[in-house]
């Protein structure tokens, strides 16, 4: 096989990108592949067509990369690529549509609204925020339903809060998804497989600012990764089982990043799939690969594997 790995791309995701594709490279020729990086940024068709490329792996982030349309293309092309296809990439990348599908399965996401900027521009923005606040109490969390990296994404204490978190995710389109703020232990579940995907060691999340947002995702030592969690063997059973039956619900494949919220009664909130997990030095796949003892450079190789499966 000649890979060819994708990275880069237009998204607010873009530099992790180039960090998780710069990585996902040198794991492919530790592993004596012959690959080559291809920015998506620019005009790549063509260098995707005369690098004879027969697989692609995907390390793009966000729009345009992880939501489907790059699959599409490569799909089109008759390029087998990593990781999940066209209708699952899209449904994952999109937090409102993700959501919907969890509550159809009967599988635990935090209550949200969908809310429209025109909408908010028609009954004005307090008239919109009084009747949020009527349905949804404080505090919430209020989202770009389609980027990664907690881009686009407030936390809301007050009512105050609201309108301009509204206004944060509106730069990112025309839907804002308004979350009930779940308080409790950040854990997430990455799952790795087709057929019979398998849950790796989960990790709890904790941030040294309290919030685990892009600094502290993308900043050696502003997050710390505990593996195992801190909590009972039960629930981490539970949280897999959770994650595993989202993966399938969804129909992804090879690999996805399951994120959950746990609050001080044990239940377990889904909050978000990732399709394309990071794989920077940071990130939390690779910690939770290498906890199973799949080190980073066999995790290149599997997803590899999987793609061509
Ligand atoms: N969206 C980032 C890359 C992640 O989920 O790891
Ligand atoms: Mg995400």
């Amino acid at each position: 096989v000649k890979i060819g790995v994708l990275l880069g791309g237009r998204s607010a995701e873009r530099e992790v990108s180039l960090r998780t594709g710069g990585a996902i490279y040198n794991a492919l020729v530790n592993k004596g592949y012959d690959a080559v990086k291809i920015d998506v940024a620019g005009d790549f068709v063509g260098q995707l067509k005369n690098e004879n490329i027969t697989l692609a792996f995907l390390a793009l982030h966000g729009p345009y990369g992880e939501d489907g349309t790059i699959q599409g293309l490569l799909e089109m092309l008759g390029i087998p690529y990593t990781g999940s296809g066209v209708l699952s990439s899209a449904m994952c990348m999109n937090k409102i549509a993700t959501k919907k599908i969890l509550i159809y399965e009967g599988l635990p996401t935090p209550d949200f609204l969908v809310v429209d900027v025109n909408t908010c521009r028609e009954k004005g923005m307090q008239t919109a925020v009084k009747e949020i606040l009527g349905i949804i109490s404080l505090p919430l969390v209020v989202k770009a339903p389609t980027q990664g990296s907690t881009i686009g994404i407030t936390f809301a204490k007050e009512a105050k809060d609201v309108a301009p978190a509204l206004e944060e995710a509106f730069k990112y389109g025309r839907e804002a998804l308004v979350e009930k703020m779940i308080g409790g232990i950040e854990i997430t579940s990455s799952v790795l497989g087709n057929d019979n995907p398998v849950a790796l060691p989960l990790i709890e999340i904790v941030s040294a600012t309290g919030v685990y947002d892009y600094t502290a995702k993308y900043t050696a030592g502003l997050s710390d990764h505990i593996i195992p969690p801190r909590i009972p063997a039960e629930i981490q059973e539970t949280i897999k089982n959770l994650a595993v039956k989202t993966f399938k619900a969804l129909g992804c494949r090879g690999l996805a990043r399951v994120d959950f919220i746990l609050d001080p009664e044990g239940k377990a909130y889904i909050l978000e799939v990732n399709t394309i997990p990071g794989m920077t030095e940071t990130s939390l796949y690779p910690d939770s690969a290498r906890a199973a003892g799949i080190e980073f450079d066999d995790l290149a190789e599997r997803l590899v594997n999987f793609a061509l499966e």
